[in-house]
């Protein structure tokens, strides 16, 4: 695999008037990277966990809270496709095929496309962006993403003026995903696993869709080889291993909330204000840096990024939109 597309355009994207210009600018740019001898950033997509991915740039917009280790990230996992305890996915999903991989993404936009993962990631402006992932059981990381703002996508695809939601679907895939089994290894849950956001968040510049972490590709049980990242909404927004991503006018049936409307409501902003039925969010405890015994770390509105999402929701009652 090396290139098959110019740097400006998606195969998936092109009519049939723009494929003569568009030959003619591939082979100018294969000719001139051939004979720069380097791949111009280009990677070739693999599944295999540690790959470095190149011209990632750092984000502005990353916390400066410590990084929640490597080993901790990758081995306390919510996944659920691969087993409900939190050492399952990275033992069940060791095996799991992020490649070849398709994005479908479809619904209500003027330009429906099947994108191949290699390609956003050549595509999009890749920033490495460090954001906290506050976990609706009360437990916190600190994650330096590797990903590209959803919006750039969306910008691509062109919603139109019935689109109001986007909705976004992980792989169903029993094979694969032992957990989406019927029987004791799943979480009882419908699958496949659903997600949704209200456009205006999907078009915030913090949302972002991440294709890995500590500079490498994704690994599979964060999700590869593509998942959401809202940092401030609880984890479970986050949604992984996506394949299907749909701008639609209805709120979605997010799986949560069709499992347990009373526990899982579909905006799940972080908000230390409005508990959980069974349990507080005023705090939190840091994954592998604070244990049971440690002061209790102090949960903020929409997990710290109040200053830069709270306009979302000028005038809506959070209590109720929970
Ligand atoms: N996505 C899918 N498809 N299936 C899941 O079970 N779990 C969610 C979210 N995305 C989940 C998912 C939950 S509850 C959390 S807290 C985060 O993923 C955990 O992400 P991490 O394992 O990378 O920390």
């Amino acid at each position: 695999m090396l290139i098959n597309k110019t740097a400006d355009i998606l195969a998936s994207e092109i009519t049939p008037k723009e494929i003569y210009h568009q030959r003619r600018r591939f082979l100018q740019q294969a000719a001139a990277i051939a004979a720069a001898g380097a791949t111009a950033g280009l990677l070739p997509y693999s599944s295999e966990a540690g790959q470095k991915i190149t011209n990632v740039k750092k984000s502005p917009l990353s916390t400066a809270d410590r990084l929640t280790s490597y080993k901790d990230i990758t081995s306390y996992n919510n996944f659920y496709e691969f087993g409900t305890d939190k050492s399952d996915p990275a033992r069940y999903a060791k095996n799991f095929r992020a490649s070849p991989w398709t994005v479908s993404v479809e619904g209500e936009i003027k330009k429906p496309a099947k994108y191949q993962i290699e390609d956003l990631l050549k595509h999009f402006p890749l920033e490495e962006r460090i954001y906290r992932l506050r976990c609706v059981e009360a437990w916190s990381m600190v994650v330096p993403w590797v990903g590209f703002a959803l919006r750039d996508l969306i910008r691509r695809v062109e919603p139109n003026s019935r689109a109001k939601y986007v909705e976004f679907i992980t792989l169903h895939d029993s094979e694969q995903m032992p957990g989406q089994k019927p029987g004791l290894f799943g979480a009882g849950l419908d699958w496949p696993y659903v997600e949704g956001l209200r456009l205006d968040e999907a078009m915030h510049p913090l949302t972002i869709l991440a294709v890995g972490l500590y500079g490498e590709l994704m690994p599979n049980q964060n999700g590869a080889p593509i998942r959401l990242v809202v940092p401030w909404k609880y984890g479970f927004k986050s949604i992984k291993s996506i394949v299907k991503i749909r701008f639609v006018e209805k709120q979605p049936l997010t799986t949560w909330f069709r499992s347990n409307p009373r526990e899982y409501g579909f905006y799940s902003n972080v908000n230390p204000t409005v508990d959980h039925p069974r349990w507080s969010q005023a705090s939190e405890r840091r994954i592998g840096e604070d244990t049971l015994f440690s002061p209790k770390r102090k949960t903020l509105m929409f997990n710290g990024y109040a200053d830069q999402v709270a306009s979302l929701y000028t005038g809506m009652d959070l209590k109720k939109y929970f």
